[in-house]
């Protein structure tokens, strides 16, 4: 299979602007607005499967955004991989952050990217990565390099919950029925360094609303004489961590897995400079769970994190009030064993009961899902190693993440498969954030990857 490196040279212009094309359409599923550059978006992933030599391909319509289905059978006596990726976006804002339009994708080098990397939303997370694996495809149909079958399963409801693809997974087992699911939707540790991610936090987003009087008042007039929503708000939402900043929800922690003194000192062998971190993002200091490191604090540790809060007079100039209402959105990042419900109604009962007279609290929960962690002696991890080994000369290091992918632990119940995470971004990329990009070494290199996989999978399978 050395001709794929020569099969990326010659085709990595078109590579990059196919991907270009599709990072022009703001697929953003959290906002309405965008409903029709969402549906487009589908239309355009279900044409590049057809064009990568998938037999069939279909949209599968749902009560949200469609799934795009393709696969490639060519013998029901060899394994199959199922590819799941997702092709909605996060919303861009803060718009005036980014340094050039977040769907008009440009090409930039960086001291990192000297090969450049690019810029749009989507670029990482997860429309670059997913459509490594669409060139991949196109590369093992084209040169008669597949080993085994395939089926791929792209979504358009990741980012805000992936609700609907629950339902589209129970309801198609067998349509779906496959050996391993293979995913790039995660990171790795450095260019140099390889990581195949073997762990993600599991989910528990809430919002809450604090309400007071019944109107909002001059804050002269009835200022300490009455309980302020915000003034309360953010007193419990402080009453949340201890002074170690230990989450003092009660029952929070009382399924969290602790790792053996082996374990961490196994992943504290994982190369990562805390100065380099500290410089990264322009801090003096890091800040976290008491008796814990960073690596561990953002991925073997539960945390509890306001994305939001707001309520009050935030505009120009200064206006003397005291707020009806205040608010809050509030995530919980949980660990393997933690159950996501359990945690939101922990979350719930907790806060509600911690009102002070005078404030009326309500907590809705929004989404959550389970983390997930998964062994490092399966074929699928061992096929994923050869492939990193192949391509990088290097072994790669098994890392958890911090991030969250729910509908991971629910293929695994439902379709009974462990989960591959080959991950090619970087902490770097920005994803979710202003100026989110993706190197194209990294984007090459995926492409390169991925067919070795298949090829050691299909080969350890038998
Ligand atoms: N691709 C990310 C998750 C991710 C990124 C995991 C990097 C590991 C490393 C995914 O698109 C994402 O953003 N997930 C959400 C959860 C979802 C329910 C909105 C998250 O982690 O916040
Ligand atoms: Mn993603
Ligand atoms: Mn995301």
């Amino acid at each position: 299979m050395q001709s794929i490196q020569s099969y990326i040279n010659d085709n990595k212009e078109r590579f990059l602007n196919e991907l270009i094309e599709l990072l022009k359409i703001p697929s953003i599923s959290a906002d309405s607005a965008y409903k029709g550059d969402v549906l487009k978006t589908a239309d355009l992933i279900k044409i590049s499967l057809e064009k990568a030599g998938c037999d069939h391909v279909e949209i599968c319509e749902t009560d949200g955004y469609p799934i795009v289905y393709g696969e490639k059978i060519t013998d029901k006596n060899l394994p199959t991989v199922l590819v799941y990726g997702h092709y909605d976006v996060q919303p861009p804002d803060p718009l005036d952050l980014w340094n050039s339009p977040p769907f008009e994708p440009i090409i930039k080098k960086t001291e990192l990217h000297p090969d450049g990397a690019i810029y749009a939303r989507g670029a990482c997370d997860d429309k670059g990565q997913m459509y490594m694996h669409v060139k991949a495809m196109e590369y093992m149909t084209s040169n008669n390099e597949l080993p085994c079958n395939v089926k791929f399963m792209i979504e358009g409801e990741e980012e805000v919950g992936s609700v609907n693809l629950s339902k589209f997974v129970k309801a198609n087992r067998e349509k779906l029925k496959n050996d391993v699911i293979l995913i790039s939707d995660t990171g790795m540790i450095a260019k140099d360094v390889p990581s195949i991610t073997t762990g993600l936090r599991g989910l528990s987003y809430v919002e809450v609303e604090v309400t007071g009087p019944n109107r909002d008042l001059h804050s002269g007039l009835y200022g300490g004489a009455v309980a302020n929503p915000i003034n309360v708000l953010t007193k419990m939402i402080a009453s949340l961590h201890d002074e170690n900043n230990h989450i003092t929800i009660p029952g929070f922690y009382d399924k969290v897995e602790n790792l053996s003194d082996g374990e961490r000192s196994e992943m504290a062998k994982a190369p990562f400079s805390l100065e380099a971190y500290k410089k990264s993002l322009d801090i003096d200091a890091v800040y976290g769970e008491e008796g814990y490191t960073t690596n561990e604090r953002n991925s073997i540790r539960p945390t509890l994190d306001v994305n939001g809060i707001w309520g009050g007079y935030t505009g120009e100039g200064a206006k003397t009030v005291i707020a009806s209402k205040a608010y809050a959105k509030i995530s919980m990042r949980l660990v393997p064993h933690q159950d996501w419900e359990e945690i939101t109604k922990l979350f719930k009962d907790h806060f509600e009961s911690m009102a002070p007279k005078g404030v009326k609290v309500k907590v809705k929960p929004h989404h959550g899902g389970q983390g997930y962690v998964t062994p490092i002696d399966s074929v699928g991890y061992k096929a994923a190693s050869k492939a990193y080994e192949q391509t990088f000369g290097k072994t790669p290091i098994p890392q958890r993440s911090g991030g969250s992918i729910p509908i991971v632990s629910l293929f695994e119940e439902e379709l009974n498969s462990k989960t591959i995470l080959m991950g090619f971004g970087l902490d770097s990329d920005a994803i979710h954030s202003p100026n989110e990009h993706f190197g194209i070494w990294n984007y090459l290199k995926g492409i390169e990857t991925i067919p070795w996989f298949y090829k050691h999978f299909t080969e350890l399978s038998s």
